[in-house]
């Protein structure tokens, strides 16, 4: 998968911002596999083993992340008293006692959740899969576990099992279902890792004697037997483990322990938090888009519609539906996918802006959705940005200051530009091109009208409507010959 790194040096002078193509070379592929205590399945299977377990997640470009538990009780307020920070957080943001946490779940009777929904939005939106969270940090499973009573059909007066709902309806109308699952940090379980927020005291960061306990005795009784549990009881499902914040306490030695478990499922996608030095298979740059991708790695940015990933009661920031589609074309542009999250409340529903900017962003899709499915990465690459002369991140490199001209993506025969910007002179000019073109038209004029294009030495010119079809973004295809 060095294939941006391949194209990234291809350069490419566009009609936008200059840049020097050595400049955004920024992160290396992988180092040599580390010696695990027991290698997974990336650091046995070849190149072609690897292309073929990733084939469709590299395809799918756009998936639903789904934040849901008991968090959603309190919505973002305990006491009365708003808590900072993000909703499924909250017992550890505002050091709730285990008990008290606890008593959350005969509360929970979420009988608004609807799988068939659900998964209908999702499609809806043109999302090809969804990872939901079985167990997260605060310790509540949302499936049937016999391994642990604190979960949503023995703790709850719904006893339903939403995650066997959403298997049979991801089956049925033909989508992908990953699990969520906090493998390290479990703050309700004695020996559970917690990590700091807050004025939690150390070594342990546990604000309740009741968390206190072997963390080893943690992972043998709970993560694991979970993790198994998630492995064998959902039919086809999950493709995806996502694990989450590793501490230190995951070890390789204990991380291999779960490792064994998930050679047991050859197929299975697994992300890079896992802990003990184990890469997995995807990055996780999580609420930001990597100025270059990960050259040499698959990648998915995961990011919320508002400020929280649990759903929060006053929670109105959401981000526009330009912004979402945007930046769907941006990851898609550098090879990524995009995990974009919904936070149902405490009932199942899914919150009513969340709903109305995924039936946006799919109404994008129904029209535009052949320039991200199944693309590689743009030819060009200085569309995205440059680094500043002058300003710096906090780790001293240059800052990368987007620009949002437009975007590319690539197919076999066709580049793709996703124009955010109308020029304002009714023409598309690119200095330099990569292939011959050999026509053009825009994905939004479904007779693919061709359009007056002009090439001369290496450039191209192609003559565009005056005004923008679509004000978020505009697809102009060209037709290409290799
Ligand atoms: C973080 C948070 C967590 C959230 C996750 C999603 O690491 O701990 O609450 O689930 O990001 O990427």
């Amino acid at each position: 998968m060095n294939l941006f790194r391949r194209t990234i040096t291809a350069v490419a002078v566009v009609a936008v911002t200059f840049l020097s193509y050595a400049q955004l070379k920024g992160s290396k592929p992988d180092a040599q596999p580390v010696n695990h205590p027991v290698p997974a399945i990336q650091d046995t299977e070849t190149p072609a083993q690897r292309d073929a377990r990733m084939e469709w997640w590299r395809e799918a470009r756009f998936g639903m992340f789904i934040h849901w538990g008991l968090y959603s009780i309190p919505a973002g307020t305990w006491n009365g008293k708003q808590i900072p920070g993000i909703g499924e957080w909250i017992m550890n943001t505002a050091s709730i006692p285990v008990a008290d946490y606890k008593a959350l779940a005969p509360k929970f009777n979420p009988t608004g959740f609807n799988a068939h929904d659900i998964v209908a939005l999702a499609k809806s939106a043109g999302m090809k899969y969804i990872v939901i969270t079985a167990k997260h940090h605060d310790g509540f499973a949302m499936f049937d576990s016999k391994a642990d009573p604190f979960n949503i059909v023995a703790a709850t007066p719904f006893k339903r099992d939403p995650l066997r709902e959403l298997a049979a309806e991801c089956k049925k109308q033909g989508i992908k279902l990953g699990f969520y699952y906090s493998q390290d940090q479990d703050w309700t379980a004695p020996g559970g890792a917690a990590l700091k927020t807050g004025d939690h005291q150390p070594p342990t960061y546990h604000w309740d004697k009741a968390q206190d306990g072997s963390f080893d005795t943690y992972l043998q009784t709970k993560a694991i037997p979970q993790l198994k549990e998630l492995l064998s009881n959902y039919g086809d499902f999950p493709v995806v483990i996502w694990f989450d914040t590793p501490t230190k306490d995951m070890t390789p030695a204990r991380a291999a322990e779960i490792v064994k478990l998930l050679n047991q499922h050859p197929n299975l996608i697994w992300n890079n938090r896992l802990g003990g030095t184990y890469k997995g298979d995807t990055e996780t740059p999580e609420q930001f888009i990597p100025a270059q991708g990960y050259p040499g790695r698959d990648w998915e940015s995961c990011m919320t519609m508002n400020d929280t990933w649990g759903f929060k009661s006053y929670d109105t920031n959401f981000k526009s539906t330009e912004t979402l589609v945007r930046n769907l074309i941006d990851i898609a542009s550098k090879g990524g996918n995009y995990l974009l999250n919904i936070g149902p409340d405490s009932h199942g529903i899914v919150p009513a802006p969340e709903i109305d900017r995924l039936h946006a962003v799919g109404k994008w899709l129904s029209v535009n959705g052949e320039a991200i499915y199944n693309t590689k990465p743009t030819l060009f690459g200085a569309e995205a940005g440059s680094f500043s002369p002058t300003e710096k991140e906090k780790d001293g490199k240059p800052k990368f200051i987007p620009a949002w001209n437009w975007r590319s993506t690539t197919a076999s025969d066709k580049i793709y530009i996703e124009i955010f910007n109308w020029p304002g002179n009714g023409s598309f000019h690119l200095d330099k091109r990569p292939r011959q073109v050999t026509g053009a038209y825009l994905l939004a004029d479904a007779g693919h009208k061709p359009l007056k294009l002009k090439q001369s030495g290496s450039s191209l010119d192609v003559q565009l409507p005056t005004q923008a079809p679509d004000p978020i973004a505009t697809v102009l295809v060209l037709k290409t010959s290799r």
